[in-house]
């Protein structure tokens, strides 16, 4: 059988050494892949393209459709407008999947943490709709359409179905946003009582739900929001496990998806070997685990399960890196990992 061909975007910041260990237990985990190497973000431009998305990014991704991603920078206020954003609209990658567990040697405050974040990746105040309408009065407008409220909330269920949860709570505004958080309600009911009446279904008010989240969080099992709840929600509960090292996430369409950590580009620690690959690592076992449902192959399977018991096996053993209250630097812990995979 050959292997799976991945297009590798190493980002800005921390991207490339978190890219870097992640290829490395890949590899050294036997997973059947190939790779392909394309720029993104700030990376691209220091190369000499012209643009953050060159089109061979775009071309490759879509000739493969799977990605393996780093963070890319995207500077706040003035300046080029996000990467992330122009990928995911791009490619149509309207899911944005971000599990949420408690992980074997990482204590906090919470215990047995299991919950997914489901956020809808291509509209909000993401849609990117800002207008100056005169100096000292600017407006962004919050966009939803219904079917992309449908879609969201149609993959929320089935994935919830797919994973066996027994849960799904929208969380949103519509007591104000009456018309764009009413339509993801709206959508939601729908393919709830038509499709999946099996599956449990709530809806709480974000600000609420934000402050039982924190006393509770097994509460929740899938959490479904528009897109920039979904972003703060995602970060929370990162908090609740170990923080954004240990925040894995992929973001789906209908024929491509993209693999990336929470984190962003870190440019407080870029370069000095502090960077935690853990979230990067994981989400490349959602990928395997993509890969192997998607091309029914086994070994995918193997891989992923090989490098969860090596890097759950590292963080028993207290081998850490710094945000997790540890000392190693980015490669130690990388090879630490490496030195726990069986076979
Ligand atoms: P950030 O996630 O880059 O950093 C927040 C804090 O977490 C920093 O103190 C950083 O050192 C720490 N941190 C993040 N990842 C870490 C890791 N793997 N190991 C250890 N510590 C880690 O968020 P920030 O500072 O708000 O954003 C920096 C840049 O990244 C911005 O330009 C932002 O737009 C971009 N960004 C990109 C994302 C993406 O490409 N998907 C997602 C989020 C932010």
């Amino acid at each position: 059988m050959k292997s799976h061909t991945v297009v590798l975007l190493a980002g800005d910041g921390i991207g490339p050494e978190v890219m870097d260990a992640t290829v490395k237990i890949l590899e050294a985990a036997k997973a059947p892949l190939s790779y392909v190497h394309r720029l993104a973000g700030q990376a691209a431009l220091d190369a000499g393209k012209d643009v953050l998305l060159p089109e061979d990014t775009i071309t490759a991704i879509k000739e493969h459709h799977v990605a393996l991603k780093g963070p890319c920078t995207t500077p706040i206020g003035g300046g080029f407008s996000s990467v992330n954003v122009a990928l995911r609209k791009t490619l149509n990658l309207y899911a944005a999947v971000r599990p949420v567990r408690s992980l074997p040697g990482v204590p906090t405050r919470y215990e047995g943490v299991d919950l997914v974040v489901v956020r809808e990746n291509t509209e909000g105040l993401y849609a990117g709709v800002e207008n100056k309408i005169m100096d000292g009065v600017v407006m962004s407008m919050k966009v939803a359409t219904r079917d992309a409220c449908h879609r969201i909330s149609h993959w929320a269920f089935r994935y919830a179905t797919q994973r066996r949860r027994k849960r799904i709570t929208v969380l949103h505004k519509a007591n104000i946003m009456k018309l764009s958080d009413g339509l993801l309600l709206e959508e939601a009911r729908k393919v709830h009582s038509k499709e999946y009446p099996n599956i449990e279904y709530r809806e709480l008010i974000i600000d609420a739900a934000q402050m039982r989240l924190v006393m509770d969080p097994s509460q929740f099992d899938i959490i479904l929001c528009e897109n920039l709840y979904g972003d703060i929600v995602s970060d929370l509960c990162a908090g609740m496990v170990g923080g954004l090292g240990v925040s894995p996430g992929a973001n789906f369409g209908e024929d491509d998806a993209v693999f990336e950590a929470v984190h962003g580009s870190a440019p407080d620690i870029a370069g000095q070997d502090k960077a935690n690959p853990l979230a990067l690592t994981m989400s490349a076992v959602m990928m395997l685990n993509h890969l192997a449902d998607q091309a029914e192959d086994e070994r995918c399977r193997v891989a992923a399960g090989k490098i969860k018991a090596a890097y759950g096996k590292a963080l028993l053993d207290g081998q850490k890196t710094r945000d997790l209250g540890g000392e190693l630097g980015t490669r130690d812990f990388t090879q630490a990992i490496i030195d726990r995979l069986d076979g």
